[in-house]
């Protein structure tokens, strides 16, 4: 399968160990092309600028949104220019971004400067932003409700995911929609999103100026689709929530250790969301709860190498 999408949706055997009286599913985004849930809008967006005309990309990202550009841009024989917060981005990340040949600035600042300094550039010249404002990224990524309905024949009644610029949360809410008002599902989920706790601004309704979390990814202080969000979260009647950094990195080990998952560390801010919200018995027996893990683990080596017993060196001998 040569395509972005249809990933695989995992049923996950988390009961015994985190005590889940419910059925979880994880919607695995690391098969996609680049590694993210990332091409799926990717691909729409870069091919609708390619039949405007356009010879030119831009984005700011936290990684894997360049790394995805950066080679769909390649593909369709396009400059691709990607702006990345200095020493906040996976490795992984930015080499795919450098191997594809993307103009990699890295600006001394985070992922919201970066964003806004692209915002103005690509009004003011022929390069096309295609970051999640761009709405073409949200009408791709829509998809992967699409999909978790028609694998599971019904919607979940909850939909767990990480939030950082929250284009992706919208997404899924507009998906889920669509699918409602078509009489494809019955009922639409719960959308429960969580973002790192030093990176709660929609927890706490207010910009972060200094955001901090070891899940570099969701490492935003002013989400462009904050109202998304919102809108995600109250008319489904769900929630937006915040984990900890070592609620995150707990929840990466278990589900790579236990469930053969290897996700990367913003990632499993869903999950550690899930076991945040049994500890107070938020979930009926029996609810059907779909996680995305939104990145493959192999983006961030580092921070594996970093959350793992150290391997042992030994002599080439049997003893
Ligand atoms: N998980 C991963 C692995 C991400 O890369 C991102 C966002 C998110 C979750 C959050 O999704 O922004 O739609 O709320 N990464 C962007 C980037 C910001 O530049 O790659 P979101």
């Amino acid at each position: 399968k040569p395509d972005q999408g249809h990933t695989p949706i995992i049923a996950q055997n988390l009961e015994r160990k985190v005590n889940l009286k419910a059925q979880l599913y994880v919607k695995y985004e690391g098969p996609n092309p680049t590694g993210s849930f990332k091409d799926r809008g990717m691909t729409m967006a870069i091919s609708k600028a390619k039949d405007e005309g356009a010879n030119a990309v831009a984005c700011a990202s936290t990684g894997n949104t360049a790394a995805s550009a950066a080679a769909y841009a390649a593909r369709a024989g396009m400059e691709c220019f990607v702006l990345v917060p200095q020493g906040n981005i996976a490795l992984g990340k930015l080499a795919q971004s450098m191997m594809h040949g993307a103009q990699v600035l890295q600006i001394d600042g985070l992922f919201d400067a970066a964003l806004t300094i692209v915002r103005e550039i690509t009004n003011a010249h022929p390069v096309t932003l295609v970051n999640s404002v761009n709405p073409y990224r949200i009408e791709g990524q829509k998809s992967a409700a699409f999909e978790i309905c028609d694998a599971l024949g019904r919607a979940p009644d909850f939909h767990v995911l990480p939030v950082g610029n929250a284009g992706n949360i919208t997404a899924y809410w507009k998906g889920y929609s669509e699918y409602l008002s078509a009489g494809v599902i019955k009922n639409a989920p719960k959308i429960l999103g969580f973002q790192a706790t030093g990176a709660s601004l929609i927890v706490n309704d207010s910009i972060v100026e200094h955001p901090e979390t070891v899940a570099t990814a969701i490492k935003i202080g002013n989400p462009a689709s904050w109202k998304g969000a919102v809108a995600a979260r109250d008319e489904s009647g769900g929630l937006i929530e915040a984990v900890s950094d070592e609620e995150i990195l707990n929840a990466y080990r278990l589900l790579a250790s236990t469930e053969g998952v290897f996700c990367e560390p913003a990632s499993a801010a869903s999950i550690a969301g899930v076991i945040k919200l049994l500890q107070r018995n938020y979930f009926p027996e029996n609810a059907v709860i779909t996680c995305t893990l939104t990145g493959h683990g192999l983006k961030d080596p580092e921070r594996a190498i970093e959350s793992s017993d150290k391997p042992i060196r030994v002599p080439a001998d049997m003893e």
